[in-house]
């Protein structure tokens, strides 16, 4: 990846953050004007390892273009956006009385799991101006 898309990387992450968030606040109004709180942990887990995660992410790869030129930040950031979607909604379904769906639940989060591995692997390596 050459310097000038290494540049462009925070705010590709940061513009995929605040998606998650929009998403996240409407659950969280749906929750709200239906009274249906069983969602709660879907709710917190899209603002929280959607919004903030990857924000946070995101302005640690704009502070360090080493870390943003890195092979891992690609990993950490396909292996984020795939996991996360697929363990929400089997979340979202599962609370929904579909029982059966907890291995994808736990398959997605393992998946968003080591792409936070890589990012910290990547932080211990890279992160030097
Ligand atoms: C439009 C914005 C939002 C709305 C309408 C909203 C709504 C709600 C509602 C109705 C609950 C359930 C409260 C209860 O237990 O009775 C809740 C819980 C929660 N929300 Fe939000 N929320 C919003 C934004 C956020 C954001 C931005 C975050 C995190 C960055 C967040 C994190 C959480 C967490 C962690 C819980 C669980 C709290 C607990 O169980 O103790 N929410 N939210």
């Amino acid at each position: 990846m050459n310097g000038s898309t290494a540049n462009n990387v925070g705010a590709l992450w940061l513009k995929i953050a605040v998606v998650y968030v929009l998403i996240g606040m409407l659950v969280g109004l749906y929750m709200g004007a239906t009274e249906q709180m069983q969602y709660i942990p879907v709710h917190a887990h899209l603002n929280l390892l959607g919004w903030v995660t990857l924000a946070l992410a995101g302005l640690v790869y704009q502070i360090f273009p080493r870390m943003a030129a890195s092979p891992l930040q690609r990993w950490h950031f396909w292996l984020h956006n795939l996991g996360l979607p697929v363990s929400m909604v089997s979340l979202a379904l599962m609370i929904n009385h579909r029982p059966a769906l907890l291995p994808v639940v736990i398959i997605g989060a393992i998946v968003v799991f080591i792409g936070m591995l890589l990012f910290a692997i990547n932080l211990f390596r890279n992160a030097k101006a």
